[in-house]
């Protein structure tokens, strides 16, 4: 790594550890070094937020004032690579990261450490979950729309990682489960009439009408949102693209129905607003929901989170919330404090889960 006046004094040796108790622990130190002294493969899961490029100075030296972008990213990839090696093998690494207008062009910084640590590391990116910000900082530009997206990058070691896809935004379904209007009788109606009157043979007939009838059940009982049939001789025929599944089924049976999934399909991104929490003395927090939501797609109870940019301890706090044990490096011994206190906090609430 080239040095300059911010680069990260990697060759100083601390005293942080001095046994194996790396589990429920909030770690003041720089976690380059810190991770350093860890064994391999033993976290289920990595997630972070380190500074951002030259966005703020945040007393504790360490890393995100680098001189230039390159030496950013190199010490960046340098502590992913060392994520890398402590996670287990059904492990996954989640790293937040924010963007930066150096003389009014936009970096990517992102992108280029997503692709760097890629380059650098046997990972595979499996998802980019994008950050909606209900409430963005509203930069005054004339000439420039306001940000107001964040990539969560999830890397995984091998094809073997843990994902529990239902449990991710799993309180949102609930939410539209309940609030979810009534489904009428009528649902369905107006395709059976027109399978009456369509070209279909009897037998093709007979299984429009027996897949129409099932499909309505998967309505009512919330499986799916909605649904539309396409027939042969009353509906356009589908081209291009994604055709050629409909198109024969429209050909060989007769008929198509296509399943609407609405809001319980779990897409890759997730709106959250910008934390504003009432006594935190850290400037740049990130959302609790988000990382609760993360932690339920990606761990199980007793599984071990790492964040090596702990800050104000968010990734600690909901770890604990979510039965998760967790491990935290922050370099700053004020938020280190903060970070312990809000575990305390915690212990003393009894309060689990959920929160939107
Ligand atoms: C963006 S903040 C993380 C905020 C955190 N996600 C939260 O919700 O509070 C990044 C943190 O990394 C810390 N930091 C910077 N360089 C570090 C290093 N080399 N080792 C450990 N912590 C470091 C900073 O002090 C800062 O608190």
């Amino acid at each position: 790594m080239k040095p300059n006046k911010h680069s990260i004094d990697f060759g100083k040796e601390e005293q942080y550890l001095n046994s194996d108790k790396f589990v429920d622990q909030i770690i003041c130190g720089d976690c380059y070094q810190v991770l350093k002294e860890m064994p391999d493969n033993f976290i289920d899961l990595v997630i972070t937020s380190p500074p951002y490029f030259q966005q703020r100075e945040y007393g504790g030296g360490g890393l995100g004032n680098e001189d230039n972008i390159d030496d950013y990213i190199n010490n960046l990839a340098t502590i992913f690579q060392q994520c890398v090696r402590v996670i287990k093998k059904t492990g996954t690494i989640v790293f937040n990261l924010g963007d930066k207008y150096l003389d009014g062009n936009l970096l990517l910084v992102p992108y280029r450490f997503a692709v760097e640590v890629q380059k650098r590391n046997p990972v595979k990116l499996i998802n980019e979950l994008t950050w909606i910000k209900i409430n963005p900082t509203p930069k005054q530009n004339p000439k420039k729309l306001i940000p107001s997206t964040e990539p969560f990058f999830i890397f995984s070691k091998t094809d073997n990682y843990y994902f529990n896809k239902d449990a991710f935004l799993e309180y949102h379904d609930k939410c539209l489960n309940n609030g979810r209007k009534k489904v009428g009788n009528e649902i369905g109606k107006k395709y059976f009439e027109l399978i009456d009157r369509s070209i279909l043979s009897d037998e093709e007939k007979a299984l429009a009408r027996k897949e129409l009838n099932e499909t309505i059940v998967d309505v009512h009982q919330g499986k799916i949102e909605s649904f539309r049939m396409k027939i042969r001789g009353l509906h356009a025929l589908p081209y291009g693209g994604q055709a050629g599944g409909r198109l024969s089924q429209i050909k060989n049976k007769g008929f198509t129905i296509i399943k609407i999934y609405g809001n319980s399909m779990r897409k890759d991104i997730i709106e959250s607003n910008v934390e504003t929490i009432k006594g935190n003395i850290h400037p740049a927090v990130y959302p609790e929901f988000i990382v609760q939501e993360l932690l339920k797609l990606l761990t199980k109870e007793d599984d071990i989170v790492l964040d090596p940019f702990l800050g104000s301890g968010t990734t600690a706090a909901v770890a604990q919330r979510l039965r998760r044990k967790y491990l935290g490096i922050e370099i700053h011994p004020e938020f280190v404090e903060h970070a312990k206190n809000r575990i305390r906090q915690n212990i003393n609430n009894h309060t689990l889960d959920i929160f939107i």
